[in-house]
């Protein structure tokens, strides 16, 4: 368990380097760059995405929780999955400009979600109607 804080602080590190990456690909994806052609930003990205793997699923197995009785998590990896998928229709497969655009868009939303759920150790966030309705209770 001694190693858990260092973990999840790698994991942190590469969700933080993942957004990043991914917006700056997706801002040369916009631009027409050239960047985007080279064989290097998405060996990098490749790279990154192991690691953020790698270091969830240790935190799950340190932490033995297991993600089909954990809903936050299972949201996180349905999340992942989404997030993606559109990611690469946004930056490579997209049919046209305006679609990857779009899809580029919601990828930035569904990893917003992913963090918040991460962060609240649930798969609803604050502003959904679940909150409101138990703030009101209350
Ligand atoms: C794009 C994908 C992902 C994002 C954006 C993300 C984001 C985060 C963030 C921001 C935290 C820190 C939460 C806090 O401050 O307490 C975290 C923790 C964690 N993540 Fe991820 N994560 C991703 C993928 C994964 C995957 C694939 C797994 C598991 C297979 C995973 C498992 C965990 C676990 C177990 C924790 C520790 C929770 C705790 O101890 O509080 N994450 N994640």
């Amino acid at each position: 368990m001694s190693y858990y804080p260092t973990i999840k602080g790698l994991h942190i590190t590469s969700v933080v380097f993942n957004i990043g990456f991914f917006s700056l690909r997706y801002f040369w994806m916009i631009r027409d760059s050239p960047m985007l052609s080279r064989k290097w930003p998405s060996r990098v990205s490749v790279l990154n995405d192991s690691f953020l793997l790698a270091f969830g699923v240790s935190l799950v197995a340190m932490s033995t929780q297991n993600p089909f009785q954990s809903p936050w998590l299972m949201a996180k990896l349905i999340g992942l999955v989404m997030y993606a998928s559109f990611g690469t229709i946004a930056i490579k497969r997209g049919s046209n400009k305006l679609v990857r655009i779009a899809m580029g868009m919601i990828s930035l939303l569904i990893v917003v979600y992913i963090v918040c759920v991460a962060i609240n150790h649930s798969p609803s966030i604050p502003i959904m109607y679940g909150h409101y309705k138990q703030a009101l209770s209350n």
